[in-house]
């Protein structure tokens, strides 16, 4: 969603704010802006749109300056309009960027008002913008300005806020939003994530809930929410600025789906190394894992689907009762909390804010074990968590989860089998066995990768169509709901997803020949009876479109096409399974032209409820 940077330097930030904007880009947003100190005045330049436009229209103004903030905005409080576009700026003094949501604003812009402050705007943000002003009249003090702002105001937020008359100064603050600040050579830098920052420097510090920062070239002063002065720890980011470039692909989905066996492999390198020890959980895993009595996953989005899996693992092999739940649903419910129960989260960005207060609300019940899974060092989710698993997908910057859910997946098994090990479910040899499937797993998904001109035919036809059913069973349930999202996520497709043996209560009535019937069909127990769900299909005139491992003897006949995926893999299939309906999302995307990693409405990081 929302990104900020900004930057207070010796040379012109111009580039900087530009290129971090653009590596933002990805976090989905729908304008773009910044503001600089230029000749004693705040400049600024928004435009809805693309970075690139705005970045035009810079060039036009020839904004350049040692100061300066920008921002991507995915609209929440008012439409997607110039006037709502971040910075905003208070009487040409005061300029802020924000990400998050200020839940009283209509009350604080009501005083505000009173006070004789015209509000250009619809958003939240130009509440603090002049909120800011108001209090560095009386003040004359940034620092103080932003914190008795702060007290005032309720809500989500980090921001950053220049003013016209501190040409070397910045204030920060964050609470509830990621906010860190980058440290460069006489110069500070500010960003939402690290990505950002990359091209400045690697050296960074995250601000903790509360905390408020003053930058200026050469000094960082942060003091928490006590008002108390404090340093946080200094860390040297290893992400890569080749992981978050194109290289010879068309889209960052299409590079992150063809990754996906080095990600499986380097999330399983430690496994392979080490076994399946609780260590991989983390030096406390053993003594808490040992202990729990069951399980609740929370998530949002397809995280969640792979929780739905990780479900039919934990009860099969590890015999622990497992919930699973969509974190927006669970922290507004009164859970009949069981304290004994290990919490998992699981976030690629790290950052989902209803994941991050399910789990706040979770330990609030009493909750002690909990364990994020995470794609993102440092991310507020595994900040706030006991243990945490760190998947080695490499930065995912499509909209539309891929790598990241399947290494997801591959944590959760592990963590499965660490699980059922602690309670002595299995012995060495099935153990062994489990070891040597995650090691072929990466070979399998590139095998189901090949598969890819095959399925660009079914893509063709997919291409033509309104809506898609996909259906699947078991622990490949979770894969036919994973299938529909990504259809619908990417090609504007309507898509539902299934589990099988419900189709008679429902959407059978939608089959006709105009409606593409996707059958994850696995050589597994379930292969009959997901059989006999293609026939009700076929008997009203669908058209079915199978995957059906390379052993399940599947004949293709009118109105049935099949594409064989690997030989069957066992448990880990629904990990194997969910490449080829990447795939199909992907291609019917590029065939419908739409703009695939970023698709319309949708955020990669959502950070507001
Ligand atoms: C957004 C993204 C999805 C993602 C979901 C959860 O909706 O577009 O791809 O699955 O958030 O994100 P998380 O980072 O918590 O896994």
């Amino acid at each position: 969603m929302c990104g900020i940077v900004g930057a207070v330097a010796g040379a012109d930030v111009v580039p900087v704010l530009l290129d971090g904007l653009k590596r933002l880009e990805y976090r989905g947003y729908d304008s773009a802006g910044v503001a600089v100190l230029m000749q004693g005045e705040i400049r600024r330049v928004r435009k809805i749109g693309r970075v690139a436009e705005m970045e035009q229209a810079v060039k036009e103004a020839g904004l350049a300056g040692t100061l300066g903030i920008g921002h991507t905005r995915w609209a929440t409080h008012g439409g997607v309009t110039e006037p709502n576009a971040h910075p905003h700026v208070s009487n040409g003094q005061i300029a802020v960027v924000h990400n998050g949501i200020i839940e009283n604003h209509d009350e604080e812009r009501e005083k505000l008002k009173a006070l004789g402050y015209v509000f250009e705007s619809q958003t939240d943000t130009e509440v603090i913008a002049h909120l800011v002003h108001h209090h560095y009249q009386t003040s004359g003090n940034l620092f103080k300005a932003v914190r008795l702002s702060l007290i005032q105001l309720r809500g989500a937020y980090a921001i950053a806020v220049i003013a016209v008359d501190q040409p070397d100064r910045m204030v920060c603050a964050r609470m509830g939003c990621p906010l860190l600040i980058g440290l460069g050579e006489g110069a500070h830098y500010v960003a939402s994530d690290v990505s950002a920052l990359l091209s400045a420097t690697r050296r960074v510090v995250y601000l903790e809930e509360g905390d408020i920062a003053e930058l200026t070239r050469d000094h960082l002063h942060i003091e928490d929410q006590h008002g108390r002065h404090t340093r946080r720890p200094l860390h040297v980011s290893d992400v890569s600025l080749s992981s978050l470039e194109l290289g010879q692909f068309r889209h960052y989905m299409q590079k992150e789906i063809h990754e996906q066996p080095k990600a499986l492999s380097d999330t399983i390198d430690q496994a392979l190394e080490d076994g399946l020890t609780s260590t991989l959980f983390g030096p406390e895993a053993e003594t808490i894992l040992r202990d729990i009595e069951g399980v609740q996953i929370l998530a949002c989005g397809t995280s969640y689907y792979a929780g739905m899996v990780a479900r039919y693992w934990l009860e099969s092999i590890a015999g622990i009762p497992t919930n699973v739940e969509i974190a927006s649903e669970y922290r507004y419910r009164e859970v009949a909390a069981n304290p004994r129960h290990l919490v998992v989260t699981l976030s690629q960005s790290g950052e989902t804010l209803d994941t991050l207060e399910a789990l706040k609300y979770a330990i609030a019940l009493g909750h002690q074990a909990t364990l994020s899974i995470c794609n993102v060092r440092e991310s507020a989710i595994p900040r706030a968590s006991r243990m945490v698993f760190y998947t080695r997908a490499g930065a995912e910057i499509g909209v539309a989860s891929t790598k990241a859910f399947t290494t997801q997946l591959v944590a959760l098994f592990m963590l499965c089998v660490v699980i059922a090990k602690l309670r002595g479910r299995i012995d060495a040899s099935k153990e062994a066995a489990y070891l040597d499937t995650l090691r072929h797993l990466p070979g399998s998904v590139q095998h189901a990768l090949n598969l890819e001109p095959q399925i660009c035919v079914w893509a063709e036809h997919f291409a033509q169509k309104s809506h898609a059913l996909f259906l699947g069973r078991g622990v490949h349930y979770p894969i036919a709901l994973e299938g529909a999202l990504k259809l619908k996520e990417i090609t504007y497709i309507h898509a539902e997803g299934y589990p099988a043996g419900e189709l008679k209560h429902g959407p059978l009535a939608l089959v006709d020949a105009d409606m593409p019937v996707v059958v994850i069909a696995p050589n597994d127990a379930l292969l009959e009876k997901v059989k006999s769900n293609m026939q009700e299909v076929r008997a009203r005139g669908g058209e079915l479109f199978v995957f059906a491992d390379l052993d399940s003897h599947f004949g293709e006949q009118e109105g049935v096409h099949v594409i064989r995926t690997p030989r069957h893999v066992g448990l880990l299939s629904p990990v194997v399974h969910a490449i080829p309906v990447q795939l199909l999302a992907y291609n019917t995307a590029l065939k419908r032209g739409t703009d695939v990693d970023k698709p319309r409405n949708l955020a990669k990081s959502v950070t507001v409820e």
